[in-house]
């Protein structure tokens, strides 16, 4: 089926937002959740209500995530695409996720988990549709829904030919004009939607949400919203739930999201948008600057992400199918460094945009991903490694140490209690880090984490003197903090090979383990020539491993491999260093 009209008014938008200028705001900051530490959102979009409850319980939780974003909960309109759930038919507590009971139900589940529940709820609009049925069972049409809404109740005329949002740059036509053809509830002159909303949002409140993503926030005045929320319970120990407001910035325009931030949180698009084209093209060091200087809604009042379910569709971010592994580098970069209060989105693959959830919304994940279609990002190791770094090193431990040597190559510390390198070119970057980290061995928690025992599941990186080697593959990160110190140290292994070369030849090497780039020829370790004809590289590589490497000669992109059998080696349980001299074993330069 061809893609919806609002969609493509979204994607319009979207593509507004990334022309856009930063502009400048000053607005004061208000008191807002989440406070705890572990505030990290998960998105679980288009999951149902049972299988929320039972990843809350059997990962969600135990990984430290501190929300999850549910699909709204209100009745909608019938149809198999994911974007039904955006049209509301009533305030029932009943959609294709499941039951009222359902979702009382996995509120609870989530709580007994440590997990919160942010709902996703639309106070802008009814249904696009001229009428049906909801999967309720609730009558309406387009601008009659019986027993909740009267003509009288909706933006019917708002001076466009067409009813519609015509011109963003009309602050009047933005707040009370159809948002691609939605049935335009009349927030700002009437009494009976506002009371209705606030009831609805009392309601959710009653079944214990923490909280509430306002869908299409920026069609409604952002002072028809303040006074819904003053109307709204204060249920939370720290005073109202946590309020997130999508507001997508355009460039010059009217309704900005500096606005909105009296508020609660803002969704910052610019995040978003900005992180896509560091990692695609302009450099992953310039997020800093943008973050400090972009004009961007402060940390305390940004809501960010990498992908939403719209801009994963749109274009307007980077998604799971982004190449060279971008997806998750932005991933690490926002959970890595401090801030705004950011959301995992928790998807499943589309071959068309308009593709509703699979096995029929039941969501499910296994080990550090996804089956059955679904994705389940929140468990690739990766970011659920990094959302264990960020609840460590929590939100007062300072940046230190940044360095970005090139501009796809940044690494900085969390006080003295976490450090990261993020490599986003193709090539390895090894380095002696200067960190503000104790001496001892460090997981690396981007790749796994300390098992049972103090064995690192991942690589182990031996800090000493606040230094540590690192040798980050191309496209990949490495994070460490003190709370995921392994007992078992790596063993700095050198390799020494003697190898006479061509000009303009090189010796790597490479492996049968990812520290030694899985076999990769491509992506092998350089040695260095400094001592010339031995070529050296030290890594740290896993105590109580053997493994199997090569060594290999690149000349103008061409590979020359050492003779078998492959070379083996036990790093041993000591720990501590280990030096290993070989003599190139292949044919003569
Ligand atoms: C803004 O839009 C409204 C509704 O279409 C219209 O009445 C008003 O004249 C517009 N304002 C400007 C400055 O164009
Ligand atoms: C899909 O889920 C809905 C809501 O949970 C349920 O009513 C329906 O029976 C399910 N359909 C199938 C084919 O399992
Ligand atoms: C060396 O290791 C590679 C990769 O595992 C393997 O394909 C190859 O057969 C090994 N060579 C020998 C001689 O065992």
């Amino acid at each position: 089926m061809p893609i919806p009209s609002f969609i493509q008014t979204a994607l319009a938008l979207l593509s507004i937002t990334l022309l856009s200028l930063p502009t400048t705001l000053s607005s004061p900051l208000v008191t807002r959740q989440p406070s705890k530490t572990n505030d990290v959102i998960i998105q679980m979009f288009q999951w149902s209500w049972a299988s929320i409850a039972a990843e809350c319980t059997s990962f969600i939780g135990p990984a430290g995530y501190g929300y999850v974003q549910v699909s709204p909960a209100q009745e909608h309109i019938q149809g198999a695409q994911w974007w039904t759930d955006y049209q509301p038919v009533s305030y029932i507590i009943e959609s294709k996720r499941g039951t009222r009971a359902q979702y009382q139900s996995m509120i609870q589940t989530c709580h007994a988990a440590g997990v919160g529940v942010i709902a996703d709820t639309i106070w802008n609009h009814m249904a696009g549709i001229s009428g049906g049925v909801g999967v309720a069972g609730s009558s309406f049409t387009k601008f009659n829904y019986p027993g909740i809404y009267a003509s009288t109740d909706f933006h019917t005329n708002c001076g466009t030919p067409d009813n519609q949002i015509d011109d963003y740059n009309n602050a009047t036509e933005v707040w009370t004009c159809e948002l691609d053809g939605l049935a335009d509830l009349a927030t700002d002159t009437d009494a009976t939607v506002k009371s209705r909303l606030a009831v609805y949002a009392n309601d959710l409140l009653s079944l214990g949400v923490d909280g509430f993503r306002l869908d299409a926030s920026k069609s409604i005045n952002y002072n028809d919203i303040k006074i819904i929320l003053g109307r709204v319970a204060n249920t939370q120990a720290g005073g109202r739930p946590y309020i997130t407001q999508e507001v997508i910035w355009g460039a010059g325009q009217p309704v900005t999201p500096a606005e909105y931030v009296q508020n609660g949180d803002v969704m910052e698009f610019r995040f978003a948008s900005t992180i896509q084209t560091a990692l695609s093209s302009s450099g992953l060091s310039g997020m800093v600057n943008s973050i400090n200087t972009g004009g961007w809604v402060s940390s305390s009042q940004a809501n960010i992400f990498v992908a939403d379910h719209d801009t994963e569709r749109s274009g307007g971010s980077l998604n799971y199918n982004s190449p060279s592994n971008t997806y998750t580098l932005a991933h690490v970069f926002m959970l890595a460094y401090p801030y705004g209060t950011p959301t995992v989105l928790s998807g499943y693959t589309f071959s068309n945009t308009d593709q509703g959830s699979p096995n029929n919304g039941t969501g499910t994940c296994y080990g550090a991903g996804g089956t059955n279609g679904w994705l389940c990002q929140h468990r690739w190791s990766a970011i659920a490694g990094l959302v264990g770094f960020r609840n460590y090193v929590g939100p007062s431990s300072a940046v230190t140490n940044y360095v970005a040597p090139s501009s796809q190559q940044v690494a900085f510390g969390r006080g003295a209690l976490g450090f990261v390198a993020i490599n986003n070119q193709d090539s390895t970057w090894t380095s002696s880090f200067t960190t503000s980290l104790p001496a001892g061995s460090y997981c690396d928690v981007a790749s796994g984490s300390a098992a049972s025992g103090g064995k690192c599941s991942g690589a182990a990186y031996v800090v000493s003197g606040g230094k540590v080697s690192l040798t980050v593959p191309a496209r990949t990160a490495i994070a460490l903090h003190t709370g995921q110190m392994g007992t078992t140290s790596a063993v700095a292994v050198t390799f020494d090979v003697t190898a006479t070369t061509n000009y303009g030849e090189n010796i790597f090497i490479t492996g049968s383990i990812p520290a030694l780039s899985s076999w990769s020829t491509t992506n092998a370790i350089p040695l260095s020539s400094a001592g010339y004809p031995t070529w050296s590289v030290t890594i740290n590589i896993p105590a109580s491993t053997s493994f199997q490497y090569k060594y290999i000669r690149i000349q103008n992109g061409a590979v020359t491999w050492e003779y078998d059998p492959n070379r083996s080696l036990d790093t041993g349980a000591a720990g501590g260093a280990l030096v290993q001299h070989d003599s190139w074993n292949g044919p003569a330069p």
